[in-house]
């Protein structure tokens, strides 16, 4: 069984799909983080992050790893620990322009089908229900408002010591969603058979088992 979690930035698809698999006891895989370290590779290397020839021929020996670990897996690029680096601003401000670019979402979308051939799995992002997993069993597609993607944010960042304005993660917030949905490839959308679950006034508990019960309910008929 395939479960699909899409949906704009911050809306909490992470937290929930991880805890979803957990329940499950399936994979769980986190295709933003793929983009992000993708992201982060080019910014070491000096690469624009718009030249898709040159982001290509970099993907040839790029390495990705996701190694199980209490209490989030890691994130390995050529041996490097880039878990945390690639939570960074200056990664995600710049991510939507890498992943935009052509090789890199078709070597991405390659690698996500390849993962998800192992097993049973949850996967989330921006495209799963519409091109990398288009026959997944379920889909949800999570959204909020901006104004509690951003409070959801900032008290994340304040628990990690990080100053943010509310107005700066709003913008941030709103920027990315215009550029993932306005992309030429795979732009982020709800598939047509997706669920879509508004959480804006639910928490992660009720979230998971809202979803749980959409996977009940497949299940049963
Ligand atoms: O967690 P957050 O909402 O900040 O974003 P993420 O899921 O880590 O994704 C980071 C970025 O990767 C997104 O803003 C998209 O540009 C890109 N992404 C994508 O294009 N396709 C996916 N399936 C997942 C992420
Ligand atoms: O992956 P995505 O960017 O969609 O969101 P996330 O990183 O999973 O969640 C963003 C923040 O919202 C995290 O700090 C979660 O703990 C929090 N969250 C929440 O407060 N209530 C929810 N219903 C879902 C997530």
């Amino acid at each position: 069984m395939q479960i699909a979690i899409d949906g704009p930035a911050s809306a909490g698809k992470s937290t929930v799909a991880k805890l979803v698999a957990k329940r499950l006891n399936y994979i769980y895989c986190d295709t933003g983080a793929m983009y992000r370290a993708v992201t982060y590779a080019a910014l070491k290397q000096g690469i624009a992050l718009d030249n898709d020839k040159v982001l290509a021929e970099m993907l040839n020996s790029f390495e990705l790893k996701f190694v199980p670990a209490d209490p989030e897996q890691l994130v390995i690029v050529n041996g490097e620990d880039v878990t945390k680096k690639i939570r960074l601003p200056e990664v995600t401000n710049q991510v939507s322009l890498v992943s935009a670019q052509p090789s890199v979402r078709k070597e991405m979308t390659h690698r996500q089908q390849d993962i998800a051939a192992a097993g049973a799995i949850v996967m989330d992002g921006r495209d799963i229900g519409t091109t990398v997993l288009p026959q997944a069993e379920v889909k949800i597609f999570l959204v909020a408002s901006v104004h509690e993607r951003a409070v959801r944010r900032y008290k994340e960042n304040v628990s990690k010591g990080i100053e943010t304005s509310m107005a700066t993660l709003e913008d941030e917030i709103k920027t990315r969603d215009y550029k993932d949905s306005h992309r030429e490839i795979s732009p982020l959308t709800q598939a047509s058979d997706a669920i879509l679950l508004d959480t804006t006034s639910l928490n992660i508990t009720e979230v998971v088992e809202k979803i749980l019960e959409f996977i009940e309910e497949y299940e049963k008929n």
